[in-house]
């Protein structure tokens, strides 16, 4: 049979065979486990040689649901509080799936006048949303970690410009190395972008004034002011994930208002304290920056992968992110590439699931959301001070719990070391999926609530598994 016949005959079953899967999928993510611990051993027989001739797609589907069955992690449920981790809304999940049949491609206007239409009105609305300026231009991008890296590469542009240099067609060689300032909360995403920058890791200088890496105010002043007008870059931290703290956004905004500087927002799940009367004065001054890294897998609750960089200049983006030959859009098309305002020229249309959510949700959906986790976290926080056993190490006050097992008696190392022990027991047990990290010296669980779809029993029983494990370790 000829290849284009043969796969539009399957298609038809198949699409009732993914309905039936679909189905099964969405509405078992409430009770799907969260983890296999065996996961290792399953995936040992996972690998095989390529195929000669295939099993067909209905096999193929099948297989890997079992697969998924037994060695899936369920990150979309309410049970994972791993890293920074959010939910889908049931809009942003449909819209994501219309996307990938759609096979949208939002690079340039004629590949897709809706989609590039739509990315312009989702990012309108999230800038609304979140409080940034009306007039910044932005651009979808895979994560807060590419996020950091369009604001930083549009910042490194601004700091070549201000040297009289356009950094985007010379390279840095040669330059003095750009100065970025941060406190201790800066993220790792921001270290590895200043790597793939050509600024390097060690680059940036964080100014801490206490163990837990909170800005030293004084000492960003006095590297300003040392700086004498040299163009220079501020890292701001709206949220950190260790506690979900934050660095004072206005005070070190109004700072580097005072001198010459770029600043930048990495406000990946952080900006959308925005959203509550409880948390939004902790994101106040944050539209006084030059750009912003928000995260939509996480707190906006759309499927991965979806993150947003918002930039000041236009200019600074396309002058960094060029991207022109014969073959491709005029650079001065009135109508946007966004390909050639950021690093990806084909993309996923990751504004379906955003301007679905916005649409369907609007802004007092998504308020709730965010209501919702802080709630959560409370909740959490109130069931760890309750616990005899569970230590709250801050006291939260966004959506992050930090937190230890404490029997009591017990040295610090010793403790350390024991959470330490327990963090691996609880990762092997699997009816959790949560971190450890360290908050200043000590070693910390640090569960982030950012999906609507968990519940008070959900992290209830948290608290009694890490009790329950941390007394069977205890026991040696
Ligand atoms: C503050 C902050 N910035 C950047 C990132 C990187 O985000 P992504 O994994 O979406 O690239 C994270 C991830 O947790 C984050 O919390």
């Amino acid at each position: 049979m000829e290849t284009g016949e043969m796969f539009r005959r399957e298609i038809g079953p198949l699409i009732e065979q993914v309905h039936r899967q679909l189905a099964e999928v969405i509405q078992g993510t409430d009770v799907r486990p969260v983890a296999h611990p065996d996961a290792a051993a399953v995936l040992a027989g996972f690998r095989e040689a390529l195929p000669e001739q295939g099993c067909g797609a209905a096999r193929a589907l099948t297989e890997l649901l079992q697969w998924n069955d037994v060695a899936g992690a369920n990150t979309a449920g309410p049970r994972c509080y791993h890293f920074v981790i959010g939910g889908a809304t049931p809009a942003a999940l449909g819209a994501d799936l219309l996307a990938t049949a759609l096979d949208t491609v939002p690079y340039t206007w004629i590949l897709s006048p809706l989609a590039t239409e739509m990315e312009k009105q989702a990012l309108d609305w999230l800038k609304d949303l979140l409080g940034l300026p009306t007039g910044w231009p932005g651009v979808m991008v895979t994560g807060a970690s590419m996020a950091n890296f369009v604001c930083l590469a549009a910042a490194r542009q601004w700091w070549g410009r201000e040297l009289g240099v356009d950094v985007s067609e010379t390279g840095v060689a040669g330059l003095p190395r750009m100065p970025v300032l941060s406190s201790g909360f800066v993220h790792a995403s921001t270290v590895k972008v200043l790597a793939l920058l050509g600024i390097g890791r060690s680059g940036v200088e964080r100014f801490v004034h206490d163990e837990f890496g909170r800005l030293d105010l004084d000492g960003l002043r006095r590297r300003l002011e040392e700086l004498d007008g040299a163009p220079s870059v501020v890292v701001v931290n709206a949220g950190e994930v260790n506690a979900g703290e934050f660095d004072p956004v206005q005070e070190m905004v109004e700072l580097a208002r005072q001198h010459n500087c770029w600043v930048h927002v990495d406000g990946a799940f952080g900006l959308f304290a925005r959203l509550s009367p409880r948390t939004a004065d902790l994101v106040a001054g944050a539209e006084l920056a030059d750009s912003a890294t928000v995260d939509g897998h996480k707190w906006l609750n759309v499927p991965y992968d979806s993150g947003y960089a918002f930039v000041r200049d236009h200019a600074l983006l396309a002058e960094a992110f060029r991207y022109s030959a014969d073959y491709l859009p005029e650079e001065n098309d009135v109508r946007p590439t966004f390909g050639a305002i950021g690093p990806e020229s084909s993309r996923r249309a990751r504004c379906f699931a955003v301007w679905a959510t916005l649409k369907a949700y609007g802004r007092e959906g998504h308020a709730r959301i965010v209501e919702h986790c802080l709630d959560i976290a409370q909740h959490f926080a109130g069931v760890v001070s309750a616990t005899p056993g569970l230590q709250l190490m801050n006291e939260p006050r966004l959506n992050i719990v930090s937190f230890r097992y404490n029997p009591g008696g017990m040295r610090e190392e010793a403790l350390d070391a024991l959470n330490t022990r327990l963090g691996a027991a609880v990762l092997e047990d699997g009816r959790y999926l949560v971190g450890t990290s360290k908050w200043g010296p000590r070693t910390i669980f640090r569960p982030a609530f950012s999906n609507w779809r968990t519940r008070k029993e959900d992290v209830e029983g948290l608290a009694s598994v890490i009790v329950e494990l941390g007394a069977s370790l205890s026991r040696g």
